[in-house]
């Protein structure tokens, strides 16, 4: 028998949402991991298909391509951008560069689920700091959560899985107020899906500055959950302990590829994510009428504030086909899927009680 290390051993491996129901033959919406519900488009396949073509070598692990087309998109410097496997190994390069055994990482919770898995498996001690009544990051208090120890804080905006945002004048604030010594990461991987011209807009953020990166993904709104491609735009000091920790060759020429065609496919993609934000604007606004507790979401997916019903709602869900991510004892996390998805989700839900 092999042991694990203590710090190992009491970490809960992480759940990926579930993707079959038993005993129900009709329809099934996987509602349960904020996924684009659109396939790819056609010009992202062909450029995949071609770069497959030569998938015998290593990938060209700084992506020159897509780094500069990515960077004149969001108006940074190619060098500013560090690639990931997914935003979720962008925040692992993070969190083993700058925290170890001793060192304290802020983030608030309930936030997404990968973090106390990264911080812990770096030996470093996780620091949870509850949402406020209205599901909200509490800054105040993480400001006063912070002590020598803290090296890095993640702000979680829209927060997974409440789709709660943080405001942009109160991100300034608190940054004024957090020792330049931390690191802090703003995680925005649902950015494309903000319509609130007051939440954070992380790269002003990142320009003002200079202790803080900010994460994206193509997950979500480009639909590449599957090809794995995410970033952190940070300075070089920062960059410099992420070439150290990053996986090597964890982005594929494949994925760097997808995202190129992507960034040049924008205005085909830009009315899927339209369509999103207007599918989750009106089920939140049909459920608020039916008297659910759904908190302003400014993401792909939208939290039900349950308590202790979580697990009686999750069964009625699934029992209708429908897969969405439980959280006992808290609430619901539905991603907002193709509008059939989400008039399912709305029957099934207006038949609860
Ligand atoms: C807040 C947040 N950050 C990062 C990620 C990681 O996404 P990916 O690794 O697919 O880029 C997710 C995925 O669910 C997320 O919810």
């Amino acid at each position: 028998m092999i042991e694990q290390p203590d710090h190992i051993k009491s970490i809960p491996a992480y759940k990926p949402g579930r993707s079959s129901v038993d005993g129900w033959d009709g329809p099934i919406y996987k509602l349960s991991s904020n996924e684009n519900p659109y396939p790819p488009l056609p010009s992202v396949v062909e450029a995949v298909t071609r770069a497959a073509g030569h998938m015998q070598r290593y990938p060209n692990m700084s992506a020159p391509e897509f780094r500069s087309a990515l960077a004149d998109r969001l108006g940074v410097a190619a060098d500013d951008i560090a690639l990931g496997g997914g935003s979720v190994e962008s925040a692992a390069q993070i969190v083993r560069a700058f925290a170890g055994h001793g060192d304290e990482v802020i983030y608030a919770w309930r936030s997404f689920e990968a973090y106390p898995l990264l911080v812990k498996t770096a030996g470093a001690t996780a620091v949870q700091v509850p949402l406020t009544p209205t599901e909200h990051h509490d800054l105040l208090a993480m400001l006063a959560a912070i002590t020598p120890r803290t090296r890095v804080i993640f702000i979680c905006t829209p927060n997974n899985p409440t789709g709660t945002v943080v405001d942009h004048e109160e991100l300034r604030a608190f940054l004024r107020e957090v020792p330049s010594r931390i690191l802090v990461v703003v995680d925005e991987a649902y950015t494309h899906f903000v319509n609130d011209p007051t939440a954070v807009r992380g790269i002003e953020i990142f320009r003002e500055f200079d202790n803080v990166v900010v994460l994206h993904t193509f997950s979500k709104a480009y639909g590449l959950a599957g090809l794995r491609l995410g970033y952190t735009i940070a300075r070089s000091d920062v960059r410099e302990g992420l070439a150290k920790t990053a996986m090597p060759f964890a982005v594929t020429d494949v994925a760097a590829a997808a995202g190129v065609a992507s960034l040049a496919a924008e205005t085909e993609l830009q009315e899927r994510v339209d369509l999103l934000i207007s599918e989750r604007d009106r089920v939140a606004g049909e459920l608020a009428l039916l008297g659910w507790n759904v908190p302003p979401s400014q993401a792909n997916f939208f939290w039900l504030a349950l308590g202790d019903q979580a697990d009686a709602v999750q069964e009625h869900l699934l029992s209708h086909g429908i897969i969405a991510r439980p959280f006992s004892g808290d609430g619901i996390r539905i991603s907002i899927g193709e509008p059939e998805a989400n008039d399912a989700v709305l029957a099934a839900l207006r038949s609860f009680r």
